[in-house]
């Protein structure tokens, strides 16, 4: 199937992404960015180090407006609408209910003092859930999904591996059933057998949830096995952009040639 055929055989937009730019006063974070996401698509963003790829999802998921450009997006309520023109509150309840964001470190997206059922509890919370017995029920059951025991509810996160921390973290973003979440380097920092078994899990999560999800790293063994669609960042721009398997396996763009082959090479 063609990158033209599968666009058009998917229902609208759920973000949509216009002539997005951002600077840090004159130097280039990224330049004119333009692509499109789907509900339930998974869309992998690679790039060397310094090509633009957090400072992109930074402004993709509302951290920091663009300096030109728009996120447009499909919100439940207001239908489409441009992220940057909803009120501050209006964007942070998002990020708390509809949209997830799996933060690299851990530890910058767990609430490091309060319990591993707390911190998926009060993302149900954010949802209007009040039912104590419910919630508990609710927590103990994701620490499940992502096979955390469930002795360990009532424990900080503070006593946990950094492989067990990156799975509470994803049970606390996709417990409120999102339909979009932003992943940064999810498995980074994490040793070999845990990467795989953690990616193992997102995938099935993520295809079982049916939730759109950009995930921006380094490395192409992620983005193989998680992303329907890639693009390739060099120097703040996408470079490229297509179905994963054709860009990883057929290469137009010089740079994306030299990303494939160092990798098979190592
Ligand atoms: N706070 C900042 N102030 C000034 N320039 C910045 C800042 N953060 C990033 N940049 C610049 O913006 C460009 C893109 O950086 P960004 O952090 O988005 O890259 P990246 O693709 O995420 O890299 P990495 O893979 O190393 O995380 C780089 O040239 C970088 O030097
Ligand atoms: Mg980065």
């Amino acid at each position: 199937m063609t990158e033209k055929d599968w666009l058009a055989s998917l229902p609208p937009p759920l973000l949509q992404v216009e002539d997005l730019s951002f600077y840090y006063g004159d130097q280039v974070g990224c330049l004119d960015i333009n692509f499109q996401l789907y509900p339930g698509e998974v869309l992998g963003i690679v790039g060397e180090s310094g090509s633009g790829k957090s400072t992109l999802l930074n402004c993709l998921s509302g951290h920091q407006p663009p300096s030109s450009g728009r996120v447009m997006f499909d919100h439940r309520q207001q239908g489409l609408v441009d992220l940057f023109a909803l009120s501050e509150p209006e964007r942070r309840l998002l990020m708390r209910t509809d949209w997830g964001l799996v933060r690299q470190n851990p530890r910058d997206g767990l609430r490091m003092n309060l319990s591993a059922g707390g911190n998926v509890g009060e993302r149900l919370m954010a949802v209007g859930a009040r039912h104590y017995g419910h919630i508990r029920g609710q927590a103990e059951q994701w620490l499940g999904r992502v096979e955390i025991a469930s002795d360990r509810l009532d424990h900080l996160p503070t006593t946990f591996s950094g492989g067990m921390q990156q799975r509470l973290q994803i049970a606390r973003n996709l417990v409120s059933q999102p339909r979009l979440i932003f992943m940064d380097e999810p498995t980074g920092g994490l040793d070999v057998s845990v990467q795989a078994k953690l990616l193992d899990l997102l995938r099935g999560l993520v295809r079982d949830l049916n939730i759109a999800a950009i995930v921006v790293t380094h490395d192409l063994a992620v983005v193989r096995l998680l992303a329907d669609r890639l693009l390739v960042m060099r120097q703040g721009r996408v470079v490229e952009s297509g179905l994963t398997d054709q860009v990883l396996d057929d290469p137009q763009h010089p740079y994306t040639q030299l990303l494939v082959s160092s990798v098979l090479q190592v």
